[in-house]
This record gives structure tokens, C-alpha cells and sequence, in this order.
């Protein structure tokens, strides 16, 4: 089978996807024509065009951090956020991904509270009856917030993960990697583990070999992209043997890493060195309208770049099963992955 067809209808898993990194342009026309249509806003279409980071793009990495905002006009009603989120994951399920961790900042805007941001993402997944998907929420906290509204951010993910613990199951820490120190998330990061949600944090996107050490001793059940923790890629040895013998999930995002110039190309992108060494990887898309990419093109890029197999693809999707926070889903989604490999004879 062509490799196109084979990653998208390869069974997947989506484990770090940013809601409104995730908005696609036609999504985005659509959040756009809603909030027109209540008057809130103009019609132009000029400033979508800003959204987009592509390859070689000069925009650097502080930049590339602006383009959020343009989502964020456009999600600031609880209607657009909804419409926002059920896009998305119909377009997940259409490209083939199985099953979504999707993750947002939870944020007060004219029009909602944080609790309303929260509450709509929930209802909008739990009514997503007529999709094959199962999704389940991840509460960002950004590393640019203050201490406290750390704190209010753990302290919501907290409260909705004891009302609906099989959707909202995890806390994570996003945003410019040049702002912020981990050392000052760690109190509200414990309080949610203590209460239950899992953690995954973005690691290592600059170079930053203490904070790298600090967050792996931290412990999280998974770490986004990991840039920067092989020599090779501006990290210290101690750093890269602790990520080996913690086998640390790392979710790995070759487009984004490329695209924000994290990686000079894919050629030269970590994924070699991560699954050399036998660190559990999962292919992610970080940011799939940002970088106008999907899973399955992933897989594709990685097939491609690093001559994985379609057999070894396939295995790479069944591994990510081990690391999902639903833990109650995993063997009916190893089940699916399995069922698909003994089809295909892989
Ligand atoms: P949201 O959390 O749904 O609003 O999605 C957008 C947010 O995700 C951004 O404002 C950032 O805080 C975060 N984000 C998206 N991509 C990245 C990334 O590559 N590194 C760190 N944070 C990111
Ligand atoms: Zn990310």
C-alpha cells in the first residue's frame, strides 16, 4: 500500500495537540462568520493569513508565539470555543487518530470564565456521539503566568478532574520556553498529582540543561519535544543519560520543531537519537494549523526521513497506547492497533 494511504489509515494517537494551535483555516473562517454574525467581529481574512508558519519562515521562535493571539480572538466566546473544539476533533478522527489528549490554557475572556472555558471543552467532548474518537482534555498552565494564576489553573484542572476524571486527565506546562522557571510551577504541578491528573511538560525546547535535569527528576509521566537534551543538540551528558534509564515518554513533533527552527531540518531532528536509544517516543502534531500539518503527515515525514517501515510505523502507534492518561482505554485501543497489524500482515 502507498505510504500516504497507509499513515492515514494507520489507527492513531494524538498525545500533544494544542487546541488553538490545532484551528485549521476553515475552521477558523467559520469561528470567524459565527462571531460576525453576533457582531463581534470583522469580516477581513487578512490576518489569517499571519496564523501560518511554514518552513523558513523568519519569524523566530518569541514571534512564532504571537500567532496564538489570532486563535485567541476567535475562541473567546463559549459558542466559537465549542464550534472550535468539535472541528478539531472531527478533523483528527477524519485523518484516522483514534484517540486525542487534546490540551488547552484555560483563560477568562469578556465573554467567559475559566470555569466556563473548561466546562465547554468537557460538554463538547461528551457530546461528540456521533465520532469514533475518544477525547480527553489536558489543562495547560502557561510559563509566562504568574505564581498565582498557576495556582488558580491547578486548582480548576483539580476540581475537573474529580467531576469528570475520564475526560479531563492530565496538567501540563506550555508557552515561550525564554519566560518562566519550572522551579515555580512545582507546588501547583503537585498539588494536581497528588489529586490524580497526570503530567506531561514541554522540555528542553531551548537550551536549558538545568531546567531540563529539574523537570526529569521531576518525574512527569511524559515530556514534549526534548529539543535539547542530547549532546548533539546543545545538552549535557547527565541530562541525556537521565532521560535513558527514566524512559520518559518524549512526544515528538517534527514539523513544529522545524518549522519554529528549534531543528535546522528534519533530517537533523532528535527523533535518531531518541529511537537509537530506546526512549519511548509518540509522533505528535503540537500545533496542526500553526504548522498546516496533520498526524498522518507526520508519520509520513518520519517514514520518509528516517526509513521507518510501515511495519515499524504501525508498532510506533501501538507503543503510544502505553502512555496515554486514560489508562482505562489502553487495551481497547491496543486491541484496534493490533487488529490492524494482523490485517495488514505487518
Ligand atoms: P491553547 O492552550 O489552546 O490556547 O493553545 C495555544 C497555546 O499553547 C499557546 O498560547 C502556547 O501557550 C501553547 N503552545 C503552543 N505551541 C507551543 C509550543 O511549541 N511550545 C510551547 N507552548 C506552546
Ligand atoms: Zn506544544
Amino acid at each position: 500500500m502507498g505510504l500516504h494511504k497507509f499513515c492515514r489509515e494507520l489507527p492513531k494517537l494524538e498525545l500533544h495537540a494544542h487546541l488553538n494551535g490545532s484551528l485549521s483555516r476553515s475552521t477558523m473562517l467559520q469561528l470567524q462568520r459565527c462571531l460576525a454574525d453576533n457582531g463581534m467581529a470583522d469580516t477581513s481574512n487578512a490576518f489569517l493569513d499571519e496564523f501560518q508558519i511554514g518552513a523558513g519562515d523568519t519569524r523566530n521562535l518569541a514571534d512564532c508565539f504571537q500567532v496564538f493571539n489570532i486563535a485567541h480572538a476567535l475562541t473567546s466566546t463559549k459558542e466559537t470555543l465549542a464550534k472550535a473544539t468539535a472541528s478539531t476533533l472531527k478533523e483528527f478522527e477524519d485523518d484516522g487518530c483514534c484517540y486525542i489528549e487534546l490540551r488547552s490554557t484555560p483563560r477568562q475572556t469578556p465573554h467567559m470564565t475559566i470555569s466556563e472555558y473548561i466546562e465547554t471543552i468537557v460538554q463538547t467532548m461528551l457530546n461528540t456521539t456521533d465520532m469514533s474518537i475518544i477525547s480527553c482534555l489536558i489543562v495547560s498552565i502557561n510559563r509566562s503566568s504568574s505564581q498565582r494564576d498557576a495556582d488558580i489553573i491547578a486548582d480548576y484542572a483539580i476540581e475537573y478532574h474529580a467531576k469528570y476524571p475520564d475526560i479531563v486527565v492530565g496538567i501540563e506546562l506550555s508557552g515561550n520556553p525564554a519566560i518562566g522557571n519550572f522551579k515555580d510551577f512545582v507546588p501547583p504541578l503537585t498539588r494536581a498529582r497528588n489529586a490524580g491528573l497526570k503530567i506531561t511538560l514541554h522540555c528542553g525546547e531551548i537550551c536549558n540543561p538545568q531546567e531540563v535535569i529539574e523537570m526529569l527528576n521531576f518525574k512527569p509521566e511524559r515530556i514534549g519535544h526534548g529539543v535539547c537534551i542530547h549532546p548533539r543538540f546543545g545538552g549535557i551528558d547527565a541530562a541525556w543519560e537521565l532521560l535513558c534509564k527514566s524512559q520518559i515518554p518524549v512526544e515528538i513533533c517534527l514539523t513544529s520543531n522545524v518549522n519554529t527552527k528549534s531543528t535546522p531540518d528534519y533530517n537533523c531532528h532528535h527523533f535518531n537519537e531518541l529511537y537509537n536509544a530506546n526512549v519511548p517516543i509518540v509522533l505528535c502534531t503540537d500545533d496542526k494549523g500553526v504548522f498546516a500539518t496533520s498526524l498522518s503527515q507526520e508519520y509520513q515525514i518520519c517514514a520518509e526521513t528516517f526509513g521507518i517501515e510501515q511495519s515499524k510505523l504501525a508498532r510506533l502507534s501501538l507503543s503510544a497506547c502505553n502512555y496515554i492518561f486514560a489508562v482505562e482505554k489502553r487495551k481497547m485501543l491496543m486491541d484496534k492497533l493490533l487488529n490492524f497489524i494482523n490485517k495488514k500482515e505487518l
